[in-house]
Formats: C-alpha cells, structure tokens, sequence
C-alpha cells in the first residue's frame, strides 16, 4: 500500500515537475497539446518533417512551436516574417543554439555555432582572408577555372557511358576550399581524400536519420547508446583529425612571414593574439572544418541537381548551351565577366537554386534577448527555424512555384534580381561564402555545359525526388555526358 501511494505521488511530482519545466508564457507561439515527458515527438514525422509540418503550419499560421524533451522550436514561415528575423529584428537573431551535435563537435567555437564575440572576429576574419586569397597573385576565379579544366578531363573518360557523377563534383568543389584553406588540392585518384568525401557524404545523409534527431533531443541518454549517433560522432572525429593533420603540418614547414592559406594566416593571428583572444588553436580547427564542410556539400548538391534537371529537361540545356556558344564560344574557358552578357544561363542556375531548395530550414537561429515576434513573446535562448520552402515555393512570389521555369528570373529577356530568392539566407549572419559559392556555380556548369550534354541513360528516367540530410539532395544517380 505505502509502496503505491509513493508510486502515485512520483508519478504526480514527475508529471508535475514536467508542466512546470515546459511551460511557456502566455504570448508564446501556439503548438498542439504536448504529450508528458515527450512533447510532440508524435506529432513529429521523421521521415518526412516538411510533410508533418504541413497541417501544423495550415492550422497555426506563420508563427507555431514544437516541444520534444528538453528543447523547445519556433517554426517561422512567409516571406515578410522569415523577413523579419533574418533583416528588421535581425540583431535579435544572430545566435545559434547549442545543438547537441555542435556542442561536441565545435564545442561553441568555429565560424558556423559560435556567437557573440567569438563569432564577429572569427567571421570578421575568415571574410578578409577569403578577399585576400581571391586578390591574390592567383585568383579564386582562376583556381576554379583550372579545376573546371581538371573535371571536365575526368567526365571525359567516361566516353558518354552512363556514371554517377557524385564524387567527382565532390572533389572538384571540394579542391576550390581546400586550395584555400590548406594551401593545394587533392587528386580525384587520391584514395585516401576520395574516403574523406565518402564519409562527409555519409555524415549529410545520416544526419537525417530519426535517431539523430531524437540525439538532440535527449542527449542524455542517448549519448551511452549505441546507433547512428555513435557513426556520426566517429565521422566527425575523423573529419576533425585530417584537420588536425594539415594544421601540424603547416606548423612545420611554414615561414612566418609568409601566407600561403587560410591556415598560415590563421596562425599568424595567432601568434599576435597574447592576450587571450578568441584566436586559439582549437578555433582554427573548429573553422577549418566549418570551410571545410561547408564548402564542399552544398555547392557540389547544387551542381549535382543541376545537371539533373539539364538532363530531365533538354531544351532549357540547349538554351544554355546556345548561350555559352554565342558568348563564350567553344575556344576559351567561360569567365565571370561573361555572367553579365548570359542572362538566361544566369536565370537557369538561380531556377536550380530556388527548387532544389537544399537547405529547406536554414541553419536554426536562436533570440539572444526576449523579442517579441508576430505578436508572441519568444524569451531569451529560444530556437528557431525558418520555413525557406514557404518563401521559395511561395505562390504570391512566383509565376509557377513547383515547376522548374527559368523565366522566374528573366524580364524581357535580362536577368532579374527576385527579392524572395534567399537560398543563401539574408542579414548579417547569411552564408559567409556566398560569394565564392555563387562564381563556383557559374564557371563550374558553364564549363561542363560548353564541353557536354548531358542526357539520362537510355535504361532509366533520372528521378528528381530528393532525400534529406544535413541538406535536401538527389538521390544517388547516373547520367551520360555526351561530347559536344
Ligand atoms: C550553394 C551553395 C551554398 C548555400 C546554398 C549556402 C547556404 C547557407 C545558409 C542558408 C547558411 C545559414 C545562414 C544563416 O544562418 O542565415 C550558410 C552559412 C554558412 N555558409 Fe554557406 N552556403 C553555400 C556555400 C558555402 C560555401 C562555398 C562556403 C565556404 C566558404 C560556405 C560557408 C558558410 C559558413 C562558414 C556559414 C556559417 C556563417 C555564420 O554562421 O556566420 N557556404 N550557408
Ligand atoms: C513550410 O512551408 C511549406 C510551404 O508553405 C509548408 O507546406 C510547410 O508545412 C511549412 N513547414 C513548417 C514546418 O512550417
């Protein structure tokens, strides 16, 4: 009898202890009743998050909250809100939460989950050197005309038979960062680089993975599990340890009065920064693998749906190809210059962008003070995501949302800016490497567009459904270059 009633009253305290922990203020974004203990782990399909969320956001509005163990979400979708966090409120918004995953991996250093001062010096710095290295005795549009050269080599080989092109647009993306950051780039014979991509690329497609989500959610436990938290924790060891690599290195053979990479000048801060700045070894390797990861997996997804949907739809490739033909010609590599004069090309890599919409969530924000949001009251530390499908795919923006249609950015045949285009994000903590980002996406497809059609294999109709990582990519495919 006493052992029951003790038994009711933890269940009672627990319950309790779980209201009291969970609650919210009365303002806050309004979420469907969360079940004890778990919240709306229920209500959250892995699988598929965006599909779950529909109904929530139909039934919500632009502003709604999730709650699953210890972690609380705000969802922000629609142009003008999404607007609202990342420019009008956007110093309210600078921060990152610290996600489980971050937290062991870049423990609150590095470029992409540090915040506060830590940040603004980093990205202050990573911005400049990025500049230098672009100004430098040899440009980063030459570096990645060079590596175009290399890739269009390597696709040649396959003599039109039909190949996944995955690892080496990986590489060839990879190289750019890599001639940057360490100072050379990697064979796509290298075995040992070619494994490095591999487990990067198992890393992007794990991430997306129930448990890894659930990690999140309940470090605590999970953390003494087995499972693909565990896989994923090892990749970034590895990852983190090639870094550690090329840093030791540079160490040994570097004159300090001289740069040759992100790493030498990095270490140069370094040893100005005595008095217990934030330039320290471990922040030099935690942004290293933020250049490092970041600069391979998004632009290298990016081409690799473009050239799927050059192969799904062969007479938007053939305007492409006219248009390089006409400016360009067949004799000399394209150039950024000749971006001005391509507005169609332009347009077809921008309609690229728009719907294979690889980062549907951005990268989650955090309020660094209480703000008030659409009318609701988002304290301190609260998590938020922002709905870039519902600004991409938004029917009040675009002509038509679902179908891949480059007219979306022309205007009497120039090329035109659209404002609700924010692949890369808005404000002051937008993608650092837009830039860079945006001339490898030019040179690199115009460059295998000038030497190739590309065109599904005659056994197989290429699918444009996606699978969603780290970010939302092709499922794995194969597809043939022709000769032109
Ligand atoms: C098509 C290619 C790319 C896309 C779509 C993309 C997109 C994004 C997005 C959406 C964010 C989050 C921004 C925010 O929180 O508002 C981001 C952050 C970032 N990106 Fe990119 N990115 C691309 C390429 C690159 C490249 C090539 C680099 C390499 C330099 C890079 C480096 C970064 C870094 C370091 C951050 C973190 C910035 C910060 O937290 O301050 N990105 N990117
Ligand atoms: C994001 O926006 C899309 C398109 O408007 C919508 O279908 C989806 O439910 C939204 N998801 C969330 C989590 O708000």
């Amino acid at each position: 009898m006493a052992l029951q009633t003790l038994l009711v009253f933890l269940g009672v305290f627990l319950l309790v202890a779980d209201y009291m922990r969970r609650r919210k203020p009365r303002n806050f974004p309004p979420s469907p009743f969360p079940l004890p203990f778990l919240g709306h782990i229920l209500t959250m399909d892995f699988g598929d998050p965006i599909q779950a969320a529909q109904q929530l956001s139909e039934k919500y509005g632009d502003v709604f909250s999730l709650h699953v163990g210890s972690m609380s979400c705000v969802f922000v979708s629609g142009f003008q809100m999404v607007k609202e966090v990342l420019v009008n409120q956007g110093e309210n918004f600078l921060d990152r939460p610290d996600l489980p995953f971050d937290v062991a991996v870049f423990n609150g250093g590095g470029l992409t989950s540090s915040n506060g001062h830590t940040w603004k010096q980093q990205r202050r710095f990573t911005l400049s050197t990025l500049r230098n290295f672009g100004l430098g005795k040899r440009s980063l549009e030459e570096r990645i005309q060079e590596e175009s050269r290399y890739l269009v080599d390597a696709i040649g080989e396959e003599q039109g038979h039909p190949f996944d092109p995955h690892f080496k647009v990986n590489n060839a993306v990879s190289n750019i960062i890599c001639s940057v950051t360490f100072g050379n780039r990697f064979e796509y014979s290298n075995e040992h680089f070619q494994k490095l991509l591999q487990l990067l690329d198992k890393l992007v497609i794990l991430h997306g993975h129930p448990a890894i989500q659930l990690y999140n959610f309940f470090p605590g436990i999970l953390k003494y599990l087995p499972g693909p938290h565990q896989t994923v924790s090892k990749i970034w060891k590895l990852l983190e340890s090639f870094v550690r690599d090329m840093i030791a290195k540079h160490k040994e053979d570097r004159q300090p009065s001289e740069s040759r990479d992100f790493i030498d000048s990095y270490l140069q801060e370094m040893a100005k920064d005595d008095r217990g700045g934030c330039f320290r070894e471990e922040n030099l390797v935690a942004c290293t693998l933020d250049l490092f990861f970041a600069g391979t997996e998004t632009t290298s997804t990016t081409i690799r749906w473009a050239l799927l949907y050059m192969a799904t739809y062969p007479e938007i490739q053939a305007r492409v190809q006219a248009e390089i033909d006409a400016v360009v010609g067949q004799s000399r590599q394209p150039a950024l210059e000749d971006r001005a004069s391509m507005p169609y090309t332009n347009a077809v890599i921008h309609e690229v962008q728009r719907i294979s919409n690889i980062i549907p969530f951005g990268v989650p924000r955090m309020a660094s003070r209480d703000v008030m949001l659409g009318g609701f009251l988002l304290p301190k530390g609260t998590m938020l995501m922002l709905n870039f499908t519902s600004v991409l795919f938004d029917k009040k923006e675009w002509a038509t949302p679902d179908a891949f249609n480059p007219e979306h950015f022309l205007k009497d045949g120039q090329f035109c800016r659209r404002e609700a285009f924010l692949p890369f994000s808005l404000g002051k903590r937008a993608c650092l490497g837009e830039q860079l980002a945006r001339a490898e996406l030019f040179l690199f497809f115009t460059a295998l567009l000038q030497k190739f059609t590309f065109r599904p294999p005659a056994d197989a109709a290429p699918s444009l459904r996606a699978r969603l990582g780290i970010t939302r990519h092709p499922r794995p495919y194969r597809i043939c270059a022709l000769p032109r």
